[in-house]
């Protein structure tokens, strides 16, 4: 069965002593109250990342990412943050993709594609978002173009690499605008990207990788996302700032 991932991004929010604050109750109620297969991955802005990596170290499910990274190991980048460095924090995962790296800081699939490879060859599992803007969803021709983001980056990659990847669909409408793709949306556009995998990489990979649904996910919606056959989990943004609300997302997670 392919593993079940309700991952949170905390954006730049939280200062550090309130970022800790989170990951522990995060913790605890985890601990206490979370009993079934799901992953649960903290995306800590890069100062949390040491020290919540070691807060979570002994408990069972959890896990960290950051949200980005440089793609160079090392070198003369002021302000950077290498693959390496976010892996020597003991964070196993990184997001890239998201929405507001490409429409802020000009992602594209070339500076991504560079960026999941060296967070592969660091040992980090990429988290690759993708998701299409309100126009195109206007002019309904989503399925291609979110085709054409798999096949500008994931299609790169070796299928050694792509067993590693994990997929975040986030219609970019509906990141922090409090409108959610329905279910059976989300369910059509993840059966697509499942198939573009396969189309490329075979049925058996495209079984084996988790595709998450992110954008505006809450603990009163994600149980009719979860419950979905192609929605392996969530990725989650202002809804994992809140330690109640985001533990009752991950146990909506029937697994
Ligand atoms: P949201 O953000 O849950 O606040 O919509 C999701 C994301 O950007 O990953």
């Amino acid at each position: 069965m392919r593993k079940k991932i309700v991952a949170g991004n905390w954006k730049m929010f939280k200062t550090y002593a309130q970022g800790l604050e989170l990951a522990s109750e995060v913790a605890h109620m985890v601990q206490d109250e979370v009993h079934g297969q799901v992953e649960v991955v903290l995306g800590t802005p890069y100062i949390h990342l040491y020290a919540v990596a070691r807060q979570v170290a002994g408990v069972a499910r959890i896990s960290v990412a950051a949200q980005n990274c440089h793609q160079a190991t090392e070198g003369a980048y002021t302000g950077e943050v290498s693959v390496t460095q976010v892996a020597s924090t003991g964070a196993q995962y990184v997001i890239l993709g998201h929405s507001e790296r490409r429409q802020y800081f000009a992602e594209g699939a070339a500076l991504l594609l560079s960026k999941v490879q060296a967070a592969l060859a660091a040992g980090l599992k990429p988290i690759f978002c993708l998701g299409e803007t309100q126009d195109i969803r206007e002019a309904g021709t989503q399925d291609d173009f979110v085709r054409g983001q798999v096949a500008d980056v994931l299609y790169k990659l070796t299928p050694a690499e792509m067993a590693q990847v994990v997929i975040a669909y986030e219609p970019v409408w509906a990141i922090g605008t409090g409108l959610t793709a329905t279910p059976a949306q989300a369910q059509d556009i993840h059966a697509v990207i499942r198939k573009a995998i396969a189309t490329h990489f075979g049925d058996e990979l495209a079984q084996a990788t988790p595709i998450l649904y992110g954008g505006s996910v809450k603990a009163s919606n994600a149980e009719e996302l979860f419950a979905q056959p192609d929605i392996d989990g969530g990725l989650v943004g202002g809804a994992s700032l809140q330690s109640r609300e985001f533990t009752n997302i991950v146990k909506a997670m029937r697994a």
